[in-house]
């Protein structure tokens, strides 16, 4: 994709524009330590970008667990942690908008770029309203409606959609492979936050260099 033929940006939440991807971490470990599955730096990272009920499927299995637990303690567990991922949110302010964003969604704003929310997580209009950010977007993906979640295109094709734009003409930023995949199955541009992205048309180290004129840069 030519930088002048985007027109839309859809972002990826945690990680990419909230500071929360280490809550979600924080909350997920002390579930793995109940549940006695070995918490990983790998385990952690493949983590971002899956919903809740697969994410606590992925630590039990971790810990070949999976058959140890009926659906509803597996319910509870995973209520469990939402309850504990909350308690942390309520410290989040403004402040906790990942370094260079806030000014990047400016950034958008001021040039006449849409822009739209494709997170995995249900807690994500909660986030925007605490971090102050919601009126920046067109909408956000209700990850409830999805059939299927990332890596599937479904969520980003949806975030386009949310814009009233075609995927040829969206960028999505995403912090996490399964996010990566989505994007490019979808036909946008990915762009990836940490250089560990492999998969990514773009990527840059951190969000602190996310601009319009870096894009623009490594787009050629
Ligand atoms: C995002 C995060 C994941 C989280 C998922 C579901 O994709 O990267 O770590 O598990 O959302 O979040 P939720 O807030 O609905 O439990
Ligand atoms: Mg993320």
């Amino acid at each position: 994709m030519k930088f002048e033929d985007i027109k839309g940006f859809a972002f990826d939440l945690d990680g990419v524009i909230a500071d929360s991807a280490r809550l979600h971490a924080k909350a997920w470990h002390q579930t793995a330590d109940e549940v006695h599955s070995e918490w990983t730096p790998e385990l952690a990272e493949a983590l971002k970008g899956v919903s809740r009920m697969d994410s606590l499927g992925m630590i039990l299995k971790a810990g070949g667990h999976e058959n140890d637990y009926t659906e509803d303690e597996k319910v509870a567990l995973a209520t469990e942690k939402n309850t504990k991922y909350l308690k942390l949110v309520e410290s989040l302010t403004p402040d906790d908008v990942l370094p260079g964003m806030k000014a990047f969604l400016d950034e958008l704003k001021a040039s006449g770029y849409k822009m739209s929310v494709a997170s995995a997580s249900k807690n994500a209009p909660a986030i925007l309203k605490q971090l102050k950010i919601t009126d920046y977007f067109e909408g956000v993906v209700d990850p409830a409606k999805l059939h299927a979640g990332k890596p599937d295109p479904e969520i980003f094709s949806l975030a386009a959609g949310v814009m009233d734009l075609a995927p040829e003409v969206v960028a999505g930023l995403e912090d996490s492979g399964a996010g990566i995949k989505s994007i490019n199955a979808a036909g946008e541009l990915s762009i990836g936050i940490g250089n560990q992205l492999m998969e990514a048309d773009v990527r840059f180290a951190d969000t602190s260099e996310v601009s319009l004129k870096n894009i623009k840069a490594k787009l050629g």
